[in-house]
């Protein structure tokens, strides 16, 4: 990474919309006649341990807004990153550390801290005539590549109005070539999903927050198998061609000690199991967030899933180095899934990845489900050399924004692809 390029000269912040409509923060920086602009993206399934995202309340866009928190910090944003490094993130990261104070930026939000950190970020790439990626190369002492996608087809828990209890099934193209032949297989399994749940009776238009095909199946299992059949009507091969994904999101099926399961409450080790026999029945390779963010007892079970399975943690480590370092040693999961937003800042985000490449943890860049239209989550995964990538369907246009960049640079950046390498195993 070059440093020294320029200084930050002016932030301003300002409210966006994210995909759901809902208020965000963007913050533009300056530095000298070259800027750059970011939208910090939101989750809805966010875990505890995330760094904040304060809204105003009152009347304005339902109490979601976040103008007057905007109002009430921006002077004090502005004062203490002007003059910094744009090109160094961890330069950024400590001037606003030391304005907020607190782990998760409960003063500034982590919505503001991601949106300063990586307007300043693309505003030094632009500054130096270089694209994003670039800027990163290095910063993880892993080479640049395209990443393999881990792609939604069917989705359920709080992104599709709990129709079934996970929150994602999704296709892992594993035995494609490129980046642009592993994203027309997705499609052709949403497609082919799609058939499927149409010949069931089954409403398709209507699509979940990140795109997926949201049914009302009778139970997770139906949706499971629905895309394994919709992976064969694509003419493809479950297991060897395409493989399958869960993201269970089982925070949000966690309360008081124990998990809702099919109408039913069950143990840790009863809603672990469940997911051990449908790696049996699927050909499944990869669970995030099988157990609840502070399950230990879920974790350790899962833990049982590996080398075979990717078993990776969302919730679990929110991309905090020390919460990865933590998982490692408990020697419980191997990936981790990286959401700047959640870290608070880019350097936080870069500090996550190194932290799990260093004991051979996978990492999976992820987008949130109130997503925007940028593309800079595809430059952030290609210059980590994160290997992969996970941003919801093949449709919805803050979702294809970041397929779209990654298809372009495959077509011009003679990059690798990572493929079915990048899978933890381990
Ligand atoms: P979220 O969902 O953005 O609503 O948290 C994405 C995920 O859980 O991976
Ligand atoms: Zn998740």
């Amino acid at each position: 990474m070059t440093r020294g390029a320029g200084l930050i000269a002016d932030c301003h912040l300002w409210q966006a919309l994210d995909s759901r409509g809902d208020p965000t923060v963007a913050a533009t920086i300056e530095i000298g006649s070259a800027s750059g602009t970011a939208l910090a993206p939101a989750g809805a399934s966010a875990g505890s341990h995330e760094a904040l995202f304060l809204r105003d309340g009152g009347s304005a866009y339902g109490g979601r807004a976040v103008a007057d928190h905007i109002a009430r910090v921006q002077e004090r944003v502005r004062a203490a990153v002007i003059g910094v490094d744009a090109a160094d993130p961890w330069a950024v990261d400590g001037a606003l550390r030391a304005l907020d104070g607190d782990d998760r930026l409960a003063d500034i939000g982590g919505h503001v801290g991601t949106a300063v950190s990586i307007a300043a970020w693309l505003a030094a790439a632009s500054a130096q005539g270089v694209a994003p990626w670039q800027l990163l190369v290095g910063a993880t002492a892993r080479p640049p590549t395209l990443p393999l996608p881990m792609v939604n087809i069917v989705s359920g828990g709080a992104h599709a109005a709990g129709i079934i209890d996970i929150q994602d099934v999704l296709c892992v193209p594993v035995g494609a070539g490129s980046f642009a032949e592993a994203i027309e297989w997705c499609s052709r399994v949403r497609a082919g999903t799609r058939a499927v749940l149409a010949e069931a009776g089954f409403a398709t238009a209507l699509i979940a927050d990140e795109g997926g095909l949201a049914a009302p199946f009778a139970s997770d299992d139906d949706a499971i198998a629905a895309v394994v059949e919709g992976i064969a009507r694509a003419g493809l091969q479950p297991g060897s061609d395409v493989a399958v994904a869960l993201d269970v999101a089982a925070t949000e099926c966690f309360a008081g000690g124990q998990y809702r399961m099919a109408g039913q409450r069950v143990s840790s080790p009863e809603f672990v199991d469940r997911i051990r026999q449908w790696r049996q029945r699927y050909p499944l390779v990869s669970i995030e967030d099988g157990a609840a963010e502070d399950d230990d007892e879920g974790w350790a079970l899962l833990a049982e899933l590996r080398p075979e399975t990717q078993v990776l943690g969302d919730d679990r480590y929110v991309t905090s180095p020390q919460r990865v370092l933590r998982g490692i040693e408990r020697g419980e999961a191997n990936a981790v899934l990286i959401k700047p937003n959640q870290a608070g800042t880019l350097a936080r985000a870069l500090d996550a990845i190194v932290a799990a490449s260093g004991a051979g943890w996978a990492s999976v860049v992820s987008a949130r489900s109130g997503e925007t239209e940028e593309t800079w989550l595809a430059d952030l995964a290609v210059g980590t050399g994160a290997g992969q990538i996970k941003v919801g369907s093949t449709m919805r246009s803050e979702r294809t924004a970041k397929w779209n960049r990654l298809l372009w640079l495959e077509q011009t950046a003679g990059l690798p692809y990572a493929g079915r390498a990048a899978l933890a195993r381990g």
